[in-house]
């Protein structure tokens, strides 16, 4: 009998644990907000921060790769940086 009340209450608390942490602000994806949070660290050390939107989707890909080397940042997050950048860079078609 002890048995059926524990069961429900469980699977209350595993839910509630599984929807707690899949709620992440609508629009930004984990790795875009820590893009943009190695973006902030890094991109302003050695000149102003450039924003994405100053480059195009075409000329960022030259600029990341002269940078890898610039920045102290693990593969995994110079890669969420260049998710970053590119989400906001400008479209090559645009004026
Ligand atoms: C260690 C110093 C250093 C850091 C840190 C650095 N930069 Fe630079 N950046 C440079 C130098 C030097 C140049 C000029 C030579 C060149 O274009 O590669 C430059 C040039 C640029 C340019 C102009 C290139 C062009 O051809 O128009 C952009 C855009 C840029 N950086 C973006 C970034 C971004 C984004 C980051 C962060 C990932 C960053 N920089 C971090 C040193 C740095």
């Amino acid at each position: 009998m002890k048995r059926i009340i524990f069961l429900p209450g469980l699977l209350i608390i595993c839910l509630s644990l599984f929807y707690g942490c899949a709620s992440t602000p609508k629009g930004s994806s984990p790795s875009l907000s820590a893009g943009k949070a190695y973006y902030l660290k890094e991109c302003g050390a050695c000149h102003r921060h450039i924003r994405p939107e100053e480059r195009t989707a075409s000329e960022w890909p030259a600029i990341l790769e002269r940078h890898r080397i610039r920045v102290s940042l693990t593969p995994e997050q110079f890669d969420s940086l260049s998710q970053y950048i590119l989400a906001g860079a400008k479209k090559d078609n645009s004026p």
